[in-house]
Order: structure tokens, then sequence, then C-alpha cells
């Protein structure tokens, strides 16, 4: 009290002096104005603002402040002279005055819902008066919802009840507002209807609660509802929402599907399968999943499944079929069913006709047959050998004419059309016995008196051959399928020389031999030039030393060539020398005597080459026959 007399004395000063500068511009009379209407929140401080304006020098006398029930008025402040009085016990302590003349009244209760009067004396001017009203509020607290969580069946009779929505504690009492799916709902009397009751609690503020009965369907398991509290607050609408709920709604199975799930559409023997029964019911009804046994009289043999699902391991053709699910709506006493037909595709009996190994002799004919047992129609691939290119698609694959070539793996490969990954293979042996066939026609080979030379002898045949020597020495042999290689080493003797060197190869079919004749090297007769020479393994050294210097000598050949070629034609230009068909004519072609020199070097590169031993006057070939002849060796 004191407190509040001692603050509010100097703006009392300020309060005066405000009064004379209004006074001088004033009108004549008291007018007080003040706002028709006040809004304050429970507990807090309300101000409640009282202009009024006096004429000329005059000042104000008093100021009283009242409230009005019904129609009495009660005195709750006045001032005079400067002077603050509290007189209404339930105001005392609560009220106080600005230096604006703004009554406050601070932790403002619901019974202070009421109107306020100032009323401002000023002697002979007479008195003035003007009203607020003083509306007091609190903002509800958030609506809470709770679901019927029993569940709801779409068949229910009555009107069942969705939720309830409760906002506590609001001044004045707010309103609730349903929403389902984000749409209001309104009372109707088939479909909707709420409940709302409003509760005035022992502190004067209300509770208000809103039961929401509506009917549902089987598409409301996917709807959410909400409520919402609307109040008002400072003039203006507010509202606080709910949470959004869905109900569990029961509704009868209508639909029933059986599903087949598999890794691929196509299934295919080995795959698990799962068969899957769903009802759209809900709950979801017992489901039963039976096979129906083809046969005169179809039975049907009840499978172990659970909950509708049922996983068939590793599937065999034997569980195609058709498949059924059954259901019985208890609601609707209706009896559902959905059959699905299952088809596992196979591939068996693979075999090939006539049955490998199959032994053939060179120029026979054979025809290989190729058959399984599948599902849907068959696609045959052949092959030789499974990584091989593909000789011929269908069931059967002739060979003609055999040779020793012929022989080998033959694959055929089975896939059922239409279904990826369901393939087999199966292969056979093929074998055309043949004589042996020695490749290496290397006769004649030049050697010195007493080195170790290594003599070569290749040959091919089924059965595969054994090569065998004329004479005693280190032999290595290599076998490649039908191929056999052996190498033969030894010093070169008088003997020797004379009697010379066959290497034999046998199989079962034959025999053939190769004479290999060893002749002494002459220093003076190098080999001609444009002819290859095959040359002793031991001189591999020296071949290729002389690559170097061929080299060279071919760079300089060009060069001289080039030279000579371009002073022949500025003679044969300037009319020198006559143009006819002498051993000149291949000087003035440099381009094709460069080739045939390169040639000779590439052959001496040939590893193969330099293991043949060539003779000199007997088996002269050109280089291009050489090269063939490599060819031929390596297929
Ligand atoms: C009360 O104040 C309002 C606002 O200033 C004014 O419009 C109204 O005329 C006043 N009433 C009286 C009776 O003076
Ligand atoms: C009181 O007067 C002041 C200054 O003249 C003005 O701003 C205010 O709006 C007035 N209040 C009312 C309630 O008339
Ligand atoms: C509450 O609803 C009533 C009737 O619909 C309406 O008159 C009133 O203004 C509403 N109150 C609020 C705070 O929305
Ligand atoms: C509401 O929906 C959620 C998923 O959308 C579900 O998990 C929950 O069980 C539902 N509650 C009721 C009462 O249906
Ligand atoms: C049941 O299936 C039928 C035909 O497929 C369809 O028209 C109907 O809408 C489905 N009912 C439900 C509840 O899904
Ligand atoms: C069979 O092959 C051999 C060697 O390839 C050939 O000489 C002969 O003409 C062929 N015979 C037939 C009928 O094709
Ligand atoms: C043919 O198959 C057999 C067994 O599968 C294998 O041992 C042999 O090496 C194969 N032959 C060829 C030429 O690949
Ligand atoms: C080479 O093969 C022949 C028969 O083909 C055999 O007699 C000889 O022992 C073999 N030599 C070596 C070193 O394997
Ligand atoms: C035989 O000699 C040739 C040429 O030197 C060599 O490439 C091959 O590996 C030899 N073969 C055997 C079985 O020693
Ligand atoms: C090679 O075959 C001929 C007949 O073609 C036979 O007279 C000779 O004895 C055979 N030689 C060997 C070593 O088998
Ligand atoms: C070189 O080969 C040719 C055929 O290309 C031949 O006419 C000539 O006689 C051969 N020379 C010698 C030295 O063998």
């Amino acid at each position: 009290m004191a407190l509040s007399w001692a603050a509010g004395s100097p703006r009392l000063l300020l309060g005066w002096g405000l009064l004379l500068w209004g006074a001088t511009v004033g009108a004549s009379k008291v007018e007080v104005s003040m706002l028709e209407m006040v809004e304050v929140e429970l507990g807090q401080t309300a101000r409640i603002p009282c202009n009024f304006s006096l004429p000329g020098e005059s000042h104000y006398a008093y100021i009283n402040w009242f409230h009005i029930d019904k129609h009495s008025r009660t005195k709750i402040y006045y001032m005079v002279r400067g002077q603050e009085f509290e007189v209404d016990p339930e105001y005392k302590g609560r009220v106080a005055m600005e230096n604006d003349f703004t009554l406050t009244i601070s932790r403002v209760t619901l019974q202070d819902a009421r109107t306020f009067v100032c009323q401002v004396g000023a002697g002979s001017l007479g008195v003035g008066e003007n009203r607020t009203r003083l509306h007091i509020y609190k903002t509800p607290e958030p609506p809470e919802i709770q679901v019927n969580d029993a569940g709801i069946p779409v068949t229910s009779k009555e009107i069942p009840k969705i939720a309830v929505c409760v906002s506590k504690n609001g001044f004045p009492a707010p309103n609730i507002t349903w929403y389902k799916n984000g749409s209001p709902l309104w009372q109707d009397d088939t479909q909707v209807s709420i409940l709302s009751t409003l509760i005035k609690e022992s502190s004067g503020l209300y509770t208000v609660s809103s039961n929401l009965f509506a009917r549902v369907s089987r598409e409301d398991r996917q709807s959410r509802f909400h409520c919402e509290v609307s109040y008002r607050l400072l003039g203006a609408d507010q509202t606080a929402a709910s949470e959004k709920v869905n109900v569990t709604v029961f509704y009868s199975t209508e639909n029933l599907s059986l599903m087949i799930q598999s890794p691929q559409p196509q299934v295919r023997e080995g795959d698990d399968v799962t068969l899957r029964c769903e009802g759209d019911g809900n709950p979801p009804p017992e489901y039963n999943l039976l096979k129906v046994q083809e046969g005169a009289q179809p039975e049907e043999r009840d499978l172990p499944s659970s909950n509708g699902v049922l996983i068939l391991r590793k599937v065999k053709k034997e569980d195609s079929g058709q498949y059924l699910c059954r259901t019985f709506d208890l609601d609707s006493m209706m009896k559902l069913e959905d059959t699905v037909e299952l088809s596992v595709n196979y591939l068996e009996g693979l075999k090939i006709t006539p049955e490998g190994p199959i032994q053939l002799q060179q120029g026979e004919v054979v025809t290989l047959t190729c058959d399984a047992r599948g599902s849907k129609p068959l696609e045959f691939r052949w092959k030789k050998e499974k990584k091989g290119k593909l000789l011929r698609s269908g069931k059967q694959l002739k060979l003609n004419n055999v040779t020793l070539e012929s022989s080998g793996n033959y694959s055929c490969e089975v896939a059922v059309t239409g279904v990826p990954g369901l393939s087999r293979s199966k292969q056979v042996n093929v074998a055309v016995h043949t004589k042996p066939h020695i490749s290496s026609k290397d006769s004649l080979v030049p050697v010195q008196q007493n080195e170790l030379v290594t003599l070569m002898c290749k040959a091919a045949a089924l059965p595969e051959p054994t090569i065998t020597w004329s004479i005693n020495g280190k032999v290595q042999n290599h076998t490649d399928h039908h191929r056999v290689i052996s190498n033969l080493t030894v010093q070169v003797t008088s003997k020797l020389l004379q009697s010379g060197v066959t290497c034999t190869a046998t199989n079962e079919v034959g025999n053939s031999s190769h004479h290999i004749t060893l002749q002494l090297r002459t220093m003076t007769t190098p080999p001609p030039s444009g002819n290859t020479t095959a040359e002793p393994i031991k001189k591999e050294q020296k071949t290729q030393e002389s690559k170097g210097v061929i080299i060279v000598a071919v760079i300089v050949c060009i060069l001289v060539i080039a030279v000579l070629g371009a002073v022949l034609y500025f003679l044969h230009k300037k009319g020198k020398i006559p143009c006819n068909r002498t051993g000149k004519q291949d000087i003035t072609r440099p381009d094709a005597r460069k080739d045939e020199i390169v040639v000779e070097v590439k052959s001496d590169k040939l590893p193969e080459e330099t293991g043949l031993l060539q003779g000199a006057n007997s088996e002269k070939r050109p280089a291009s026959d050489q090269a063939e002849k490599y060819i031929d060796l390596r297929n």
C-alpha cells in the first residue's frame, strides 16, 4: 500500500503537467474516453485506460473507479488531490493507477470479468464518466483424443462410438469440432452423431468433452480422425488440434487370392516356391490350402500352411498341378475360394546316341543324336568342346568324311524354350583312328663333325603314336592330345653321317617313317639369298647375330636401290637408256625387291624355322611355301 503510493507520486506530478497542457487546448466540459472492452488472461494484470480532457487551466478534483454488477455499482478505488485510496476489500492490494490514469488490476480472477467505470470530477465543470468491460480468458489445454480401441465392425447396428475428445480448463467455454481425413464432420441423424458435454470446474473454468459416433465402412480402415478445440483470444479465433488417430475396422473377407511367388515367372525344378493366400478381411480369416489331385475323381489334399503361406522347397515336376485356397467367413457365412495352377518346368533324360566313346576310321560318316524330355519345346545346340563355337542348332549333328582333326568331345546343350536358366549339357568323345602322319619334312641337316645335334620329329595320330629313332641318343618327348613331338640329341659321327637317322611313328593302325640325312657344312657356299634354308638348332646363336647384319644390309640396299632408281629414272627421261625387259627391270622396282628381302628375314625369325632341319638342294622351296607348311604343322 505504502509502496504503491510512493511509486504513484512522481507519476502523478507528470499527470498534473499533462492536465495543465490539456486544459489550454481542450474542450469546455469533462469528457471521458475509454475502450469498450479489455481482454486479459486469467492471473495476468489487466490495464484499463481512462482518458479525459479539461478546458482552460482547470484540473480534476477526483477520480473514482467502480465496478458494476447487475445494476449496483461498487467503488473500488479513488483519488483526491493526489491521494489514492483502495476501498473494496476484493481489490485491496490488486489495483493501482498509472500516471496516465490507467487502472491496473493484477492477478485477475474470473470474477473480474465485469464492467469498470472511470468517473472524473472537476468542480464547476461537472462530472464525466465512461465504462470498459473487462473480459477474462483462459486458453484451454490442448485437446486430448481417445480412440475406441475395441475395433468397430462395419456391420454394427447402432452408430458406433469412434472417439472422445476432451479439452480442459478453458474460459470462456470452448467448442470442439471433429474431422475425418481433414474434413469437418457435422451432426447428421443417420451417419454422424456428436455428443458434447460442458463441465464447469470448481475453479470456474470449463472443461468440454465431445463424443463422436459415426458409421464406418471398410475404407475407413485408412481414415484418420482428429478433433479441434476453438476459442477466442484477443478478439481472434484460435484453434488447437489433437493428434490424428485411426480406428480398427472389422469387415468380412470379400475377395480371396492365391498367388505363386518364385524366383522367376517360369518355375523350374529345384526352385523354392511360395504359395500365398490372402483375403481382404479384417481380421484375416482362417485359410485352408489344398492340392487338387487330378484324376477321374479329383480329390483334395490338405497342405500344412501357416496363415495361408506354404513354402515348397526345391520343387519337382510332380509338384505341378492345381492349388486351392479356401476360407469361410463366419459373419457372412460365405465360403470363398481361389485356385492357381503351378507348372514346374523340367528337363530330364538327356542322352546322346550313339553313346561314346565313338571310334571311327578316316573318311567315315557319323550322325550324333541328342535327345531329352522337357516341359516345353527344347532347343538343342551342338559344340565341339564345351566352350567351342556353335556347330549346329538342332537335335542331330552329322560328321562327314571324318579326319583326325574331327576327333574330340562333341557337346550337346539343351535348353527349355522360354525358361531362362533351365539347361543341361552332355558330351560324347569321338576318336578318328588314323595311321601316324609325320609332319616334319626337313630331311637334310647341315652339321659339323662331332657337334651335338638335336633332331625333331613330329607325328599326329589316334591312338596316340609312339616315336622311335633308328639310333640311340638322348630323347625328349612331348605329347599334346594326338600330337607327339620327339627330340633326339646325338653327337655327329662319320658313321652317322653315312647312315642318317630315321624316326618312326607307330600306333595300332600303322606306322610311318621319316629319314633325315646329315651333311657336313661347307664354309664356301653360303645359302643363296631368296631361298629359305633350315639351320641346325646349334646355330641359333649365329642366326641371331646375323639378324642385325641383315637388317643393316637391307637398309643400305634400299638406299642404294633408291638412289639408283632415281638416277635411272632421270636417265630414262633424258632418253639415254632404252626401256626393255632386262634384269635391270628388277632394279627399277625397288618396292618389290624390298618385300622379298623382308620375307626372308621374317622366316629366319620364326622359332619353328630354326628347329626345322632343311636340306639345301632337294627340298628347296620359296619362302611362301615354307610359311604354309608352318601353318599346317600348327593345325
Ligand atoms: C466512451 O468512450 C468512447 C471511446 O472514446 C466514446 O466513443 C464514447 O462516446 C464515450 N461515451 C461516453 C458516454 O462518453
Ligand atoms: C487516450 O489518449 C491518448 C492520447 O491522446 C490516445 O493515444 C489513446 O488512444 C486514448 N485512449 C482511449 C481509450 O481513448
Ligand atoms: C462455439 O459454437 C457456437 C455455436 O456453433 C458459436 O456460436 C460460438 O461462437 C462458438 N465459439 C467459439 C469460441 O468458437
Ligand atoms: C493405425 O495405423 C497404423 C499404421 O498406419 C497402425 O500401425 C495402427 O495399428 C493403426 N491403429 C489402429 C487403432 O488401427
Ligand atoms: C473384389 O474383387 C472385385 C473384382 O476383382 C472388385 O470389383 C471388388 O472391388 C473387390 N472388392 C474389394 C473389397 O476389394
Ligand atoms: C574326304 O576328305 C579327304 C581329305 O580331306 C578328301 O580328299 C576327300 O575328297 C573327301 N571325300 C569326300 C567324299 O568328301
Ligand atoms: C574330352 O573329355 C574328357 C572327359 O571329359 C577329357 O578327359 C578329355 O580331355 C576331353 N578331350 C578333349 C580333347 O578336350
Ligand atoms: C619317348 O617316347 C618313346 C616311345 O614313344 C619311349 O620309348 C621313350 O622312352 C620316351 N622317352 C622319354 C624320355 O620319355
Ligand atoms: C624339341 O626341340 C624344340 C626346338 O628346340 C623345342 O622347342 C622343344 O621344346 C623340344 N621338345 C622337347 C619335348 O624337348
Ligand atoms: C610298318 O608297317 C609295315 C606295313 O605297312 C610293316 O611291314 C612293318 O613291319 C611295320 N613296322 C613296324 C616297326 O611296325
Ligand atoms: C632359289 O630358289 C629358286 C626358286 O625360288 C630356284 O630357282 C633357285 O635354283 C634356288 N637357288 C638355289 C641356290 O637353290
